[in-house]
């Protein structure tokens, strides 16, 4: 079992740690008894699985977003959720966590301030708060509707929702499926044709940037998933993969010798601005502008690739420094709290990615379960720039925090 978290007390071990919206906004039959908390019922889909995805649907009430681990892990079976949990022996994981801890918040008093203003721009796109979904593989793992609840609950908060290459559901499903700004994630094929292929579907599919993951290349995986002998559930397929093109479509088929020059050829192909994700080394950061990404992405993967690097948070503010606002910063990685959005906006981001609770929102509430972390992580965003004497999101400057 990963160690918990330093910087979350403990839930008590029985008590469901957060609530589902009361009982006059429940269905009144087909509840999905899960833990202690009915929720509405997605159908399952044949066979009936001994060992079922989350079909939960409900809002949440949500004390904090940390609890929902605890919730997520008492409705799926430890198979199931090892595809969530870190590498190695987690050490990067908790090192995500606790770098926030190292950079204190610093008020500031009495500046007047009548209301708190979230709004900011991300590559031409107006979004109501700088916070978006991580992309994320195989959420058909989760919960029964997969990758389109995920989809549909950012889109009904009202922000991006970035497909991932490996999504169980294809990409033209999940655009059908939010109402919000889309993005299109790739893992380079070794076949060139494929990426091709992925890019013109994503740019025909109305995604609107490429995601360039690189800092994946082939099966990382936790040790409890490789325990459970790399269990996938025989009913998921890699979604956007084509059997009469060949190979699976999945990290067997991976180009790994990437290069910069992959930066170029997706930007050419697709016609759309790349991002690329992954890096945390400022002179990549700055190859990666030079080489025409139109945003980087600085994170470590949440911890489940390479265990035994840096927290992102400790090499953001480096990166974004060499940045130098040629391009938008992404960040991602440990981001559990409002304030930790505010600490990674003081040091550098202009919009910061949420990957796990969103996981832990969807198995505990399905879409509505994806829509209230949203709300919940706003809600806390809000009182934290409200108390620290920030009214918008570019008042949030190096000065806010130690
Ligand atoms: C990921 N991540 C990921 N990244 C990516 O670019 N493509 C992908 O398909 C996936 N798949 C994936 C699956 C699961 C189960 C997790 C937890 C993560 C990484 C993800 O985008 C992000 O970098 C981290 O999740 C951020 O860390 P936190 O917020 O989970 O701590």
């Amino acid at each position: 079992m990963t160690p918990r978290p330093t910087h979350a007390p403990p839930p008590q071990a029985s008590t469901p740690t957060s609530r589902p919206i009361p009982a006059q906004r429940r269905a009144s039959a087909a509840l999905a008894d899960g833990p202690d908390r009915p929720c509405k019922a997605k159908p399952q889909p044949a066979p009936p699985w001994v060992d079922p995805a989350s079909n939960r649907e409900c809002d949440l009430e949500i004390v904090n977003l940390q609890d929902l681990e605890q919730d997520a892990k008492r409705i799926l079976s430890p198979r199931r959720y090892s595809f969530i949990e870190p590498v190695g022996d987690g050490v990067s994981y908790r090192e995500n966590l606790r770098a926030f801890e190292a950079h204190p918040i610093l008020p500031r008093r009495l500046r007047g301030i009548k209301a708190i203003d979230l709004r900011t721009q991300l590559l031409g796109q107006a979004l109501p708060f700088p916070i978006i979904t991580c992309p994320m593989g195989s959420h058909g793992r989760f919960h029964v509707e997969a990758e389109n609840a995920t989809a549909r609950g950012t889109g009904a908060a009202g922000t991006l929702y970035v497909s991932s290459g490996a999504a169980n559901q294809t990409m033209e499903d999940i655009a059908g499926a939010t109402s919000g700004p889309k993005w299109f994630q790739i893992y380079m094929n070794r076949d060139m044709e494929i990426n091709r292929w992925l890019c013109k579907r994503a740019r025909e599919a109305g995604y609107t940037a490429i995601v360039f993951t690189v800092d994946a290349l082939g099966a990382s995986q936790s040790d409890a998933y490789v325990r459970h002998g790399r269990y996938t559930p025989p009913d998921l397929t890699i979604g956007n993969h084509d059997p009469k093109r060949g190979g699976r479509g999945d990290f067997r088929d991976q180009k790994r010798d990437i290069t910069f020059e992959d930066i170029r050829f997706l930007r050419e192909e697709s016609g759309l601005p790349v991002v690329v994700k992954g890096l945390t080394h400022p002179d990549d950061v700055d190859k990666a502008i030079g080489a025409g990404a139109a945003a980087v992405w600085i994170s470590n993967h949440g911890g489940r690739q390479i265990d035994g690097v840096p927290a992102s948070l400790t090499l953001l503010e480096a990166a974004a420094k060499r940045v130098a606002g040629r391009v938008p910063v992404i960040f991602d990685s440990g981001v559990r709290r409002g304030i930790d959005v505010f600490k990674a906006i003081a040091l550098g981001a202009d919009v910061v990615a949420v990957g796990r609770p969103v996981l832990w929102g969807l198995i505990n509430g399905g879409a509505g379960g994806v829509k209230t972390v949203y709300e919940h992580i706003v809600r806390e965003l809000k009182e934290a720039m409200l108390l620290a004497g920030r009214a918008n999101v570019k008042d949030i400057t190096r000065d806010s925090v130690g």
